[in-house]
């Protein structure tokens, strides 16, 4: 049986469980494609699915939910596809026919199924787009999972306008980092946090009004002061942020909650929510046509991903251990070249 490289947890004690190692090359089923990885990125979901921190755990188990690549064999049954067609991954299964919520079998690459951290993976034919033709592999590989929840937050869930202010946390994060892009693309006027002041520089320099310090207790009140009070806000720390920022949303705010780094309560004080008329939205990731439609966005305004470092997948370590630091952006894991023997 012909043998690949994948990146597999086979026990859930840290990003050190990850390993490099040798699995079977997987063959395409019927309405599937097999897919020849070029590069991956990593998510904060690797790090909370090493510490066995991640609902309906699956081990052994190949991670990785991002991938871009070219396709390298056919199923039976796949039409309007070709073996060398470049291509970007959805990195979920079955969100089914909803567009409002998942269905109950909506699953993600790499967790409890097979995912990009490896030479090769099979997935069906729908889950393949065409990589923008503006993108490399690396490029592309970066937005998957981060780019899809930003997405999603923004459109689907805020309607941002031209000219709303947006309040976006913790700049460094993927996430966070493609909704600073997108936001700023729409026409939007964004502020950020971070508790690193060379990240509120180059969240400037991707056209941030401005940045507060999370670890200065009176940075709401200069947030409320700078922006006028947010329409917008995208947030993947409440516990640590919303107590700040709960007096700097504006009438008729939209909050949109995607995340839970810092811990997973948070307190609201009510008269300051409920006077201001504003919403709180939970999200997580995004349905088949959000993912369409942020490539299309993607495209349309030539953006490009913040990667903050790249690494081969022989150092996934270096990878993960990157991951863990103060980073700013995506942190991506090169596979193969295109069109490289394996
Ligand atoms: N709902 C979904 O579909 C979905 C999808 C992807 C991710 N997530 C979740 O969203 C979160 C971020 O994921 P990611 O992959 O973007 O993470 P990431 O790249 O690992 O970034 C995490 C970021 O959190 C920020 N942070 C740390 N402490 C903070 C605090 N006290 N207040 C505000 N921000 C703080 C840091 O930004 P600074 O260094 O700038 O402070 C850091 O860069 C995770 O909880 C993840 O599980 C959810």
């Amino acid at each position: 049986m012909t043998q690949m490289k994948a990146v597999v947890l086979t026990e859930a004690e840290g990003p050190g469980s990850a390993r490099l190692q040798s699995e079977p090359r997987p063959e395409p089923g019927p309405g599937e494609v097999r897919v020849r990885l070029c590069a991956a990125s990593l998510n904060h979901r690797e790090l909370w699915i090493s510490r066995g921190q991640y609902p309906g755990m699956n081990l052994p188990s190949i991670l990785g939910a991002d991938g871009s690549g070219v396709i390298d064999a056919l199923g039976d049954g796949v039409d309007g596809l070709n073996v060398g067609d470049d291509v970007v991954l959805y990195p979920a299964r079955d969100w089914g026919t909803n567009e409002a919520y998942p269905s109950d079998s909506f699953c993600l690459l790499g967790m409890p199924i097979p995912g990009t951290l490896a030479e090769y993976l099979c997935v069906p034919a729908a889950n393949v787009a065409p990589r923008p033709a503006h993108l490399s592999h690396a490029q592309a590989a970066a937005f998957p999972t981060a780019a899809v929840t930003a997405w999603r937050a923004l459109t689907v869930k805020a309607a941002v306008r031209p000219g709303d202010r947006v309040l976006i946390t913790g700049i460094g994060g993927g996430v966070a980092t493609f909704a600073l892009s997108f936001a700023v693309a729409m026409g939007a006027d964004v502020w950020v946090t971070s508790g690193t002041a060379s990240n509120i520089e180059q969240a400037v320099a991707l056209g941030a009004k401005g940045g507060f310090d999370y670890h200065d207790e009176a940075w709401g009140k200069a947030a409320r002061k700078a922006s006028g009070g947010f329409d917008v806000v995208i947030d993947g720390a409440p516990a640590g942020a919303y107590a700040a920022y709960g007096r700097a949303i504006a009438m008729g705010a939209r909050i949109v909650i995607y995340g839970s780094t810092q811990g997973p309560f948070f307190k609201v004080n009510a008269p300051e929510f409920f006077l201001r008329h504003a919403t709180i939205h939970g999200t997580a990731m995004g349905s088949p046509a959000d993912f369409s439609a942020m490539l299309d966005f993607v495209a349309k305004k030539g953006i490009t991903p913040v990667i903050q470092a790249s690494f081969p997948l022989d150092d996934i370590a270096g990878a993960f251990d990157a991951l863990q630091d103060a980073h700013f952006g995506k942190v991506v894991v090169e596979i193969a070249k295109p069109g490289s023997a394996t």
